[in-house]
């Protein structure tokens, strides 16, 4: 079991990385003072798989009341948070409640985000189960939902009081879900730490064998990165927007497909490709690293194809996006491995030409084999 401090100054927290790690919440709650029991928020895929181990964890810390969303990223919507609230206000939450969110980061950002705006805001817990949840959308405070005008575009920074991730409940995450949280730990790896993209290189297999070893490796190193980035800089005015390494592309894949053909970490593994490729073109990258990011990236999972993506859908989304500034396009580039900046000024024909060139065929931007 490892733990690890997020140091924002008053708003503070540690996270709890380990195997059977939600058995030992009651341990992580009490130091909190809380002076009600939690109101569970989880969903019934993983309520049925890992509620049991968290109920056992509590002990005397027990629920208040246990609360199911539907399970999909179409839940993380405005109704949603209504039945949340409305549930609260039916049990007689109030400032003094607190709420311990259980799931992957549809259940994580909605429950983050009742609780940033129940009452003006209550303290939360995030129990997070899927790899993307426990490496990424339980560090750093971003909570919110999805709108009808695009996603996550409600929201708001509200941290956690403690993080318990129990990288055991990982052994039932379909072996789709743990590869796109995995292309997830590539990019902080890549953008932060080069001994990190090392152990990935070597220790992949053991990884994909969910070795609790591994997987509590990976967890710890990947959440130190993220941890120590928004520390820097908790409201992205700088530092964090590194953390957007592969989303620019990645984002607009998803939005072209229409968030049915690609698991988002799947989409930041294209967009991660992309940016490689790119900085190359641009000569922001020797051809051995991106030759090195390449294979590491295609030996995590094998990606959906992007045969039928055409420019225009990828454009319009790329355009949409708030990355999108007047006159040039802000992009997080690497300029080695584990060095990345934001690059301000990328000109929008440049890349338009070049993702032209990449949609067709990525994989010439590649050596033969270094792409699956
Ligand atoms: N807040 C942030 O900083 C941040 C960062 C990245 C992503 N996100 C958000 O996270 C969401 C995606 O999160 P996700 O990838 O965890 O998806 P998810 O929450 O939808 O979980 C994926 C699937 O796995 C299931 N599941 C969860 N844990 C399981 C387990 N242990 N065993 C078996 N099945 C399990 C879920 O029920 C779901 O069907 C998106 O809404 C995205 O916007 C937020």
């Amino acid at each position: 079991m490892k733990t690890l401090d997020v140091n924002l100054g008053a708003r503070s927290y540690t996270i709890l990385v380990g195997g059977r790690a939600l058995t030992r919440a009651a341990a992580v709650v009490e130091p909190l003072g809380f002076e009600t029991a939690p109101i569970i928020i989880t969903n019934r895929t993983v309520f049925e798989l890992h509620g049991g181990s968290l109920l056992d964890g509590l002990k005397r810390f027990g629920p208040s009341a246990i609360v199911e969303i539907g399970d999909g990223e179409r839940f993380k919507s405005h109704q949603t948070l209504f039945k949340l609230y409305r549930e609260m206000l039916r049990i007689r939450a109030d400032r003094r409640s607190w709420i311990l969110s259980l799931g992957g980061g549809v259940v994580g950002d909605i429950a983050g985000f009742a609780a940033a705006t129940f009452m003006r805001g209550i303290r939360f817990v995030n129990a997070p189960t899927t790899l993307l949840a426990q490496v990424d959308s339980s560090v750093g405070g971003k909570v919110g939902i999805n709108v009808p005008e695009g996603k996550n575009l409600v929201g708001a920074f509200h941290q956690p009081s403690a993080v318990l991730s129990d990288v055991s409940t990982l052994g039932t995450l379909p072996d789709r879900e743990l590869g796109a949280g995995l292309f997830e730990v590539v990019k902080t790896a890549a953008i932060w730490s080069e001994p990190f993209v090392g152990y990935l290189e070597r220790s992949l297999p053991r990884i994909l064998e969910r070795k609790a070893n591994a997987l509590e490796h990976v967890v710890v190193e990947a959440c130190r990165v993220k941890a120590e980035v928004v520390s820097k800089d908790e409201r992205e005015q700088s530092l964090r927007m590194i953390l957007n390494f592969g989303h620019t592309v990645g984002h607009a894949l998803e939005a072209a497909t229409a968030y049915r053909r690609f698991k988002h970490g799947e989409a930041v593994g294209w967009g991660m490709l992309a940016a490689l490729a790119f900085g190359r073109t641009l000569g922001r990258m020797d051809d051995r690293s991106v030759a090195r990011l390449g294979r590491l990236i295609s030996r995590v999972a094998p990606l959906p194809s992007l045969r039928g993506i055409g420019i225009e859908g990828v454009w319009t989304a790329l355009c949409r996006d708030k990355k999108f500034r007047s006159g040039g396009i802000r992009m997080a580039m690497l300029s080695a491995i584990g060095r990345c900046e934001i690059v301000t000024d990328v000109d929008p024909d440049e890349l338009r030409r070049f993702l032209v060139s990449f949609l067709a065929s990525p994989g010439a931007y590649f050596a033969p084999g270094d792409l699956r």
